[in-house]
């Protein structure tokens, strides 16, 4: 069977990573976060004191680290530079973080290059903003899931509970409609469907229903080509 690349793009809280979790493990593929690749420049940046707004400092640091996703109790782990950085990657203040430092095209640039790397060889399962759009432009199946502001609060705000970190819906709410902003309207990559994307509203839907309807269309691809 042949090894496709699917590209999963969408804005925060729109269920993309349970549902490329999910397809990835039917379909026996690689997944791949590259939200945590961006995560782990902004962790980097901070552990070593570096301005945000100092852009080419931070692509210094994009260029120079190195990532590794490995297992680790049956759950991927990022390592930065030999550092397991998988939780605190997670925190707001993270999140808030490599919004900024994503829209430095040097950092962009370095990104996509291992993005690419990683899933040359198709049998990868990547999610994103611009992996349709910008990292396979020729990927053999696009999906750009979007769901109600409301609803990708309460999953976000349910997410970092389940984590133990306390947490405001406000708050969360304040901070994605920034994020997301700040993700469509940068001038590089900005978050957007790619034109031949299957567009799929995951309000009122389980990770299932869209795990199914996406592995059912994996399968029509791996038939027709
Ligand atoms: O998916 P996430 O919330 O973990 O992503 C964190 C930030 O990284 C997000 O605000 C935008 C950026 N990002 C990006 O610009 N391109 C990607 N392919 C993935 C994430």
């Amino acid at each position: 069977m042949r090894k496709l690349i699917i590209a999963v793009d969408g804005p925060a809280g729109s269920g993309k990573s349970t549902v490329a979790r999910g397809v990835a493990t039917r379909l026996g593929y690689t997944y791949i976060d590259s939200g945590a690749m961006y995560r782990a420049v902004a962790w980097k940046m901070r552990e070593e004191g570096v301005d945000p707004a100092d852009a080419r400092a931070v692509t210094c640091i994009a260029r120079q680290i190195r990532l590794e996703f490995r297992p680790v109790e049956g759950q991927q782990h990022l390592f930065v530079d030999g550092v397991d950085v998988s939780e605190a990657i997670r925190a707001p203040e993270i999140s808030r973080l490599s919004s900024i430092v994503s829209a430095i095209p040097g950092v962009r640039q370095a990104m996509v290059q291992q993005q690419r790397r990683i899933g040359a060889g198709g049998g990868v399962v990547m999610e994103g903003r611009d992996i349709g759009t910008v990292v396979f432009p020729h990927a053999d199946l696009k999906i750009y899931l979007d769901a109600a502001l409301e609803e990708r609060a309460r999953r976000r705000c349910a997410e970092l509970q389940s984590r133990g970190t306390a947490c405001s819906y406000q708050e969360v709410l304040r901070e994605m409609v920034e994020r997301d902003a700040r993700d469509k309207s940068r001038a590089h990559s900005p978050l957007r469907p790619a034109p031949d994307a299957v567009r799929i509203d995951t309000t009122g839907l389980t990770a299932e229903q869209v795990i199914d309807r996406i592995v059912d269309l994996a399968r029509e691809r791996q038939g027709n080509r």
